[in-house]
């Protein structure tokens, strides 16, 4: 693959980039993380990314690894010496490597780790004729607010999703949807679009907050709510929204057709809203 990938101050190639089998992150998940798109080699709602980042390491009282400059210089330089032109940084952020101890250690310092990945984010094809989702139990913990790496659970309901042939897991809990296994849902029903408020039970999205702001500015409404499996099956239109794939439409919920199997008009709209402004 040959990419630059960033390990604790160092740009190095990605065989040599290591981090110890003491570091908190492997042994206890006990780390967090963002995923940032790049288009046309410029990071995409970075500001929004790093302010989420801000409240899930005070969340959890871990320190920041560097500077919030530095920071964002080492995601420029990242995407500059992968000549990143689309695609992703991810980068995480745990509470370092010491002796192995459940409380939080003093005096060690986080360990700080990036790297690129190339993806087609424009012209994804899954954008063009929609995608399938099943639902799966939210088998997560408590906190979903904060952008842990602790993700074996999405891990299980996008594997369970993928066994089903479908794209990606809703989560289902006491009934209602929570969001997707890396990504918010959103259901549209009489042109007004349908999403889970915010709380502990799902993840602030970064794409969620820009796609509230446009539909502000465009006239779309949003009712923030929960909603169950079969108001989905019923559903005009279905999409999902995360970094890598920006507006995604749905039209198949556990094998009922939604918007007769086409990306409906106000995903549509949303979508190219979204791209809009990424690309310009
Ligand atoms: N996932 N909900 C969950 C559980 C997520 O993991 C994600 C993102 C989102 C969408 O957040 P945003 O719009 O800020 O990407 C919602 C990332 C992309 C991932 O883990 O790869």
């Amino acid at each position: 693959m040959g990419r630059t990938v960033f390990v604790n101050g160092d740009y190095v190639p990605e065989e040599q980039g290591k981090i110890s089998i003491f570091d908190r992150g492997f042994l206890f998940a006990d780390g967090v993380y963002e995923v940032t798109a790049v288009i046309n080699g410029r990071l995409v709602d970075y500001g929004p990314h790093m302010e989420r980042l801000d409240r899930s390491l005070s969340e959890l009282r871990m320190d920041w690894p560097c500077s919030k400059d530095e920071l964002r210089a080492m995601h420029e330089e990242l995407v500059r010496r992968n000549d990143l032109k689309e695609g992703i940084v991810y980068m995480q952020v745990t509470r370092g490597a010491t002796d192995r101890d459940f409380k939080f250690p003093k005096d060690v310092k986080p360990t700080l780790i990036a790297f690129t990945q190339t993806m087609s984010l424009v012209d994804n094809p899954n954008a063009v004729k929609g995608v399938s989702v099943v639902t799966v139990p939210d088998i997560r913990w408590l906190r979903r607010d904060i952008k842990s790496v602790m993700l074996l659970a999405p891990v299980i309901g996008k594997q369970a999703a993928y066994e089903k042939g479908a794209h990606e897991g809703w989560m289902v809990e006491a009934g209602f949807v929570t969001e997707g296994t890396s990504s918010n849902a959103y259901i549209v029903k009489d042109g007004k679009v349908i999403t889970r408020g915010l709380s502990n039970a799902i993840l602030a999205g970064c794409t969620r907050r820009a796609l509230f702001r446009l539909a502000k500015e465009h006239g779309v409404v949003i009712e923030e709510r929960a909603f169950t499996p079969a108001e989905a099956y019923a559903a005009d239109e279905a999409f999902l929204t995360s970094a890598s794939q920006f507006v995604m439409p749905i039209t198949e919920i556990d094998s009922h057709r939604i918007g007769g199997g086409q990306p409906g008009p106000v995903t549509r709209k949303l979508r190219e809203l979204f791209l809009k402004e990424a690309t310009g």
